[in-house]
């Protein structure tokens, strides 16, 4: 269907998570090691990488541009693979105003010398940050202007890798798992998985939808609210579905909650506190405030009350950087 790259180990281990399974009185939960990808430290941008750099290679890029935050694994990630492919990294990161954090994704992208342009916002400034956008976006405009004018080939990576091609990336993804999933004998079953702009969560629905498997994909949004979240996953999620024929969802169709945002993007809450403490003391996995961690406080929330008795996989998106910032106090 698309092109792809070969840059992600593929397929990722599906495990068991048995002691914290046992802790919340769920009997078969499993987890989808996607923080093992294995480029910088791993994570699930990187499939979404494959398919969107294949196709900036083939119409002659010789730049990357994308846009988002000291914090983004997306930007980190890009960056990476950039410099992998030979083309030249360069990024635009919406900070709020004076503020300069020393995250481990910034310092990779420092030690890669991306170049990196940055638009100031005022934080907790509602009109400030929808300006901020506009603002990023004429940027990124003038800069590929400038580049071609200059006889460059820049290529725009949407932030985090929401275009059709990072979705299909988990259309994919989703049969990679479903395989893994039948070989152990389990044909019913659900994901549960964070939601950022929901191209991954879009991915992940259509994959079930074209496989006709019985899974029910439940995303925890991490920063939206609904129902502008579902609203933004079922865009995405049609884009998908006018390519493979598929038919779009209804709103309702989509179970997405937004339940555990807490104040915001990046902010942690009293589940994703629990969530990092009790996947690191019964598993060992790390996970981020920003993500995986508030995906996995919610999923434990959640299955402490329904007790399900089919499996339930949590999808790892990775996100280690932020846990190791985390570990560190940064936040
Ligand atoms: C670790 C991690 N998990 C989940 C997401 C959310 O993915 P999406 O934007 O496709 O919903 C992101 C996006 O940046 C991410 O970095």
């Amino acid at each position: 269907m698309f092109n792809k790259l070969s840059l992600c180990q593929i397929p990722t281990p599906l495990e068991t998570m048995p002691r914290l399974g046992m802790k919340i009185g769920v009997e078969t939960l499993l987890i989808k090691r996607d923080d093992l990808l294995g480029r910088g430290l791993g994570g699930s941008k990187l499939r979404k990488l494959e398919f969107i750099v294949s196709q900036a290679l083939s119409q002659g890029a010789d730049t990357l541009i994308t846009i988002g935050s000291f914090e983004s694994n997306h930007v980190a990630l890009m960056s990476i693979v950039s410099r992998m492919q030979g083309l030249r990294p360069i990024v635009v990161l919406r900070v709020p105003t004076g503020k300069r954090s020393h995250t481990f994704n910034h310092c990779i992208q420092n030690s890669l010398e991306v170049e990196t342009h940055i638009v100031e916002y005022v934080e907790g400034d509602i009109a400030s940050q929808a300006m901020v956008r506009q603002k990023v976006d004429s940027y990124v405009s003038e800069l590929v202007d400038k580049l071609t004018q200059e006889g460059h080939h820049p290529f725009f990576v949407p932030e985090g890798g929401c275009c059709l091609e990072g979705s299909y990336a988990f259309v994919e993804a989703f049969d990679e798992l479903h395989k893994q999933m039948q070989k152990q004998g389990y044909q019913k079953y659900d994901i549960i998985v964070p939601v950022g702009s929901g191209s991954t969560y879009a991915g992940l629905w259509c994959g079930s939808q074209r496989a006709g498997a019985e899974v029910k994909i439940r995303g925890i949004s991490i920063a939206l609210r609904n129902p502008r979240c579902l609203k933004e996953t079922r865009k995405a999620t049609e884009r998908v579905c006018n390519e493979l024929g598929l038919r779009s969802p209804e709103l309702k169709e989509l179970d997405i909650t937004d339940l555990f945002i807490g104040d915001g993007y990046a902010k942690s809450t009293e589940w994703s506190t629990r969530g990092i403490k009790l996947a690191l003391r019964t598993e060992g996995l790390l996970l981020d405030h920003t993500y995986t961690g508030k995906a996995l406080g919610a999923m434990i929330t959640l299955l402490e009350k329904e007790s399900p008795n089919h499996p339930v996989v949590f999808w790892h998106t990775g996100g280690v950087s932020g846990a190791v910032d985390n570990l560190f106090g940064l936040f």
